[in-house]
């Protein structure tokens, strides 16, 4: 396969947003390895931070200091010193991210905003691979995930510059389909 052309984003992030498994992390790896672009991936961005698991910090602090360590680091990323930290990078996010305006605004000044949505199904199935996710360590996975969707659907949507369907998708064609749409972005904004 042929490797994808170098992106000009003016210097600005592609930001991956979307519910747990929905593929942030695997499609923002992969995006990373073609381009070249840096991966910056927010919860280890906390977790490096505050020196703990996020599955901790809901834990001793609880998950309304975890969004507030969320809104903490786009304010910073919107400054300066934080615009050259995620200088031309793929930021992956949380999938709460979206659940505060304050956050839903910054994420659509920072950079090119991508919504992965994937049916509930695949969330499920890919989401069962691993225990790490408070939210999740509960018997009702698929009530909980089939609820979240609800909630934050509206939520990606409307921070999304982009929203991408990417349940019929494999992996190298929806990091095609992300590059190909942020060229197009980048294009026409400076
Ligand atoms: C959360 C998603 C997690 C992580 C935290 C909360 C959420 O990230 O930020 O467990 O509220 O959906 P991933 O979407 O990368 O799993």
């Amino acid at each position: 396969m042929e490797p994808l052309s170098t992106l000009n984003t003016h210097g600005r992030p592609i930001i991956l947003i979307g519910l747990m498994g929905c593929g942030k992390t695997t499609v923002g790896k992969e995006l990373s390895k073609q381009t070249g672009m840096p991966l910056l991936d927010m919860d280890m961005v906390i977790e490096e931070q505050i020196g703990k698991p996020i599955a901790d910090i809901f834990r001793d602090e609880g998950e309304a200091h975890f969004r507030a360590l969320e809104t903490a680091l786009l304010r910073y990323l919107e400054t300066d010193a934080g615009a050259a930290f995620c200088k031309n990078s793929i930021i992956s996010t949380g999938g709460g991210v979206v659940m505060r305006p304050e956050n839903r605004e910054i994420l659509r000044r920072l950079g090119f905003t991508v919504w992965l949505s994937v049916d509930v199904d695949i969330l499920i199935s890919r989401t069962s691979r691993n225990n790490n996710r408070p939210l999740l360590r509960q018997p009702n996975r698929e009530e909980i995930l089939t609820n979240l969707l609800a909630l934050r659907g509206p939520l990606y949507q409307e921070t999304a510059h982009l929203t991408l369907d990417s349940s019929d998708l494999d992996i190298p064609a929806v990091v095609r389909a992300v590059h190909l749409a942020a060229q197009d972005y980048f294009s026409t904004v400076a």
